[in-house]
């Protein structure tokens, strides 16, 4: 796994202390509100796990999963929820948790979604960004590290489902995806 990994962009290390940041940043804002807090899966599922141990206020957590059409490693833009949320976000002040906005398409189909549903408010942290890459005017509230055009992989962001497993994060070899 590690030879497919061209240069790690992260450490473990590094990661860890973005994540108490973040943490902290969001305690801070949402201090009295008991916000939905919304893991987009795959990809965030472990930036969901470390962020919400370092957010000291209280919480609920819930899960969807989008799947967007296209090829693995760009997005088409065309979205489609495989997993539907458990809880009802009417009236709630939702926070959503993604990996990594490339486009942006993504996100700005998921808070049109959760607007419609009629949250009260939508924020959006996301560990990664890629500014070069936006097709539409998105940006997180809340913002890891930006990165280069790039593609990543690690910390929970896969290649054809592998690597999610890495606790870095790292550019995949380009060999690696363009020999399929
Ligand atoms: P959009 O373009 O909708 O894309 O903002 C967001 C989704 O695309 C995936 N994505 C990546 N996944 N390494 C990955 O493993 C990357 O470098 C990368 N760039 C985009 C990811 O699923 C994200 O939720
Ligand atoms: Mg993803």
């Amino acid at each position: 796994m590690q030879n497919d990994i061209q240069e790690v962009l992260y450490s473990e290390e590094q990661i860890q202390s973005k994540v108490r940041e973040l943490g902290a940043a969001v305690s801070r804002d949402y201090e009295g509100r008991n916000p939905l807090v919304i893991c987009v899966l795959k990809g965030a599922f472990i930036f969901m796990a470390d962020l919400s141990k370092n957010i000291a206020i209280p919480i609920e957590l819930d899960f969807m999963a989008v799947s967007s059409y296209g090829n693995s490693t760009r997005s088409s833009g065309e979205v489609r929820i495989v997993k539907d949320l458990d809880t009802s976000v009417e009236g709630r002040d939702i926070l959503i948790v993604e990996d990594i906005i490339d486009s942006g398409l993504t996100l700005s189909y998921l808070i049109d979604v959760l607007e419609r549903r009629n949250a009260k408010s939508v924020r959006v942290v996301a560990l990664f960004d890629k500014p070069g890459r936006r097709t539409v005017d998105l940006n997180a509230d809340y913002t890891g590290f930006s990165i280069p055009d790039a593609f990543v992989v690690g910390y929970g962001l896969d290649y054809a489902e592998h690597y999610r497993n890495l606790p870095y994060v790292g550019i995949l070899k380009e060999e690696i995806y363009s020999n399929r």
